[in-house]
């Protein structure tokens, strides 16, 4: 049950039936005040403007033609000529009623399934993966399974830096511990990818014939001669190896198949620049191959290029990306393309979108979007290193999210067994380092700070975890089971009122989180839930002697959506919950 697009459709039938033009956006929103009302419709006044009519005359011919029958017991005109609806208690608990009987708890797949693209967490071989990739990978994550949750298909892109000039040093570096017998040494190295990367990249720096024999390795290495394909492998397995891993402890849906490299990209280069010169959008500057842009003004005010062959050859990131884009859209057949890929690089995306377009790489129906995404801080507001200022290992920062949660669990009073209790170690460890980061808009930059991360109040992973585990047990004490609850939900106090509307609103909350590719939007949501429930609690009793059986299993049915309806949240945020605390 979405009630915003069912109140949408009304607004838009008693829109047109009062004469609005045909394109007349419904505008209904959810109020902000309760004396606005449960919805807004803030459509008229536009409408009235364009034609020529006094706004609360045309609010109230709206009115009067809004079918609401059975959905609302009250409409008001306000102000200039809002219209605020109000719900009708029996509207809510009818569509509750069926939600406890739904595996889907009432949201409805959506009536026509996109093809979605998601590009997220695209780390780089030979190098570990650093708390910026995390950003990416959850937050990509997070949007993949709420499209899929609406009945999307999604398709993963887990576009893997494993190609470039680096590789030549990085691959002559391997071939030259193999050849010295060096196994020890070499799995010292390859099990901590950044010693191995250092190690090369000093060698290269330091030794002029090593760095001759790098750069013939890499044009090697690109002309596929075997030797060198099977070192380059070699590496590309063992990057893949650990980023499983992380992905895995952190609940990922990434796997294996989703990699579709920058190598992967490789043959179709070349005929990216075919066709760009074919459509005439190739110049030749300075012996490269260059996009001229009027859309992008450089410093001078001259249209931007952007170079898709070096000179000399060699293609560069943009190429690849161009050559993603139209694989998406041509071989996967997408309807849209999300990018988790930090603010940084806004620039290089609306570039690529632009050109792709021109080339037709991407049909005009097809959506590109970047979902940027700001900086990781430290406490002091500068981005988030290791106290030696070197970026911090994902590894590490995932050890100590396990260390801390173990130190905060063993200060409380439990009755778990120790089986349980590396669960919930588990669960608060990983659900509170990406709730911290899931909770924030994704636009802005955020502080990562392990004491409000692991705090048992606010809007973090603990009060989640708890406030389920809590609804659940409450559950539990009536001895009832979830297929034994009979008769109809009844709302009567306005705490009930206030928890069901809440209920009512996880539709319309997935569908608009993922529209906007905002995880946030889902945490809020069940933030503002738990707090809905526990007013509710306090003042509607559901296991005290002297409530009626028809009201307690009323208020039982809300308890068991409430705890349903926080566990379908968090598994959209790829959150894990345990049963017990
Ligand atoms: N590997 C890149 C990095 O670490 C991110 C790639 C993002 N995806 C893309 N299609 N360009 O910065």
């Amino acid at each position: 049950m979405n009630i915003l697009k069912l109140l949408e459709d009304r607004v838009i039938k008693a829109l047109n039936a009062a004469g609005a033009p045909e394109d007349t956006p419904a505008m209904v929103r959810q109020s902000a005040r309760a004396n606005f009302g449960d919805y807004q419709c803030n459509a008229v006044m536009a409408a009235a403007k364009k034609m020529g009519q006094k706004p609360r005359d045309l609010a109230q011919t709206v009115v009067d033609h809004l079918d609401l029958d059975g959905i609302a017991d009250k409409t008001e005109i306000a102000g200039p000529g809002f219209i605020n609806i109000y719900l009708a208690p029996e509207f809510l608990a009818k569509g509750l009623h069926s939600a406890v009987s739904d595996e889907r708890i009432g949201v409805e797949a959506v009536a026509k399934p996109q093809t979605v693209i998601v590009d997220y967490s695209a780390p780089n071989v030979a190098k570990e993966m650093h708390v910026g990739h995390l950003r990416s990978t959850i937050i990509g994550d997070s949007t993949a399974r709420t499209l899929e949750f609406l009945g999307h298909k999604v398709i993963r892109q887990n576009h893997l830096g494993d190609w470039g000039t680096q590789f030549g040093m990085l691959i002559a570096h391997l071939e030259e511990l193999e050849q010295s017998n060096q196994e020890e040494a070499m799995d010292m190295e390859l099990s901590d990818l950044e010693t191995f990367y250092k190690a090369a990249k000093k060698h290269f720096d330091d030794d002029e014939i090593f760095a001759a024999k790098a750069r013939d390795y890499v044009v090697r290495l690109q002309a596929g001669e075997p030797h060198f394909k099977k070192l380059w492998k070699r590496l590309v397995d063992v990057t893949l190896s650990h980023n499983q891993e992380v992905y895995e402890r952190l609940n990922v849906s990434l796997t294996p198949g989703d990699v579709m490299g920058e190598s992967a990209y490789n043959d179709s280069l070349p005929v990216i620049i075919k066709e760009l010169d074919s459509k005439g959008l190739l110049s030749e500057d300075q012996g490269a191959k260059v996009v001229f842009l009027d859309e992008f003004k450089n410093k001078d005010g001259d249209p931007m290029g952007v170079i898709v062959e070096k000179s000399g050859g060699g293609f560069l990131y943009s190429t690849t990306d161009l050559a993603a884009i139209r694989h998406r859209v041509h071989t996967l057949n997408a309807n849209r393309v999300l990018y988790y890929v930090d603010a940084r690089q806004g620039q290089h995306f609306e570039q690529v979108y632009t050109i792709a377009r021109k080339a037709g790489f991407a049909t005009d129906d097809v959506q590109l979007e970047h979902h940027a995404f700001g900086m990781m801080l430290g406490k002091d507001g500068k981005p988030f290193k290791t106290r030696a200022g070197t970026t911090i290992k994902l590894v590490d920062l995932l050890n100590e999210a396990e260390e801390r949660a173990a130190r905060l669990l063993a200060s409380k009073d439990s009755d778990l067994s120790e089986e349980q209790k590396v669960n919930v170690i588990k669960a608060v460890a990983m659900g509170s380092v990406k709730y911290a980061d899931l909770s924030k808009n994704r636009t802005s930059d955020y502080v990562f700070d392990w004491d409000n991360m692991l705090a048992f109040e606010g809007n973090t992973a603990p009060y989640m975890l708890y406030a389920y585990t809590r609804v659940q047990s409450i559950f539990r004490k009536a001895g009832v089971s979830e297929a034994g609850l009979k008769g109809d939900i009844a709302i009567s106090e306005p705490t009930e009122r206030e928890l069901a509307l809440k209920l009512a609103r996880f539709s319309e909350t997935v569908e608009q989180a993922a529209r906007e590719g905002m995880p946030h939007i889902v945490c809020g949501y069940l933030y503002e839930l738990s707090g809905a429930f526990m007013s509710f609690y306090e003042c509607c009793p559901v296991n005290k002697e002297g409530v009626s059986e028809a009201l307690k299993n009323s208020r039982l049915q809300l308890c068991s959506l409430t705890a349903r309806t926080i566990k379908q949240g968090l598994d959209l945020l790829g959150i894990e919950t345990v049963e017990q605390m």
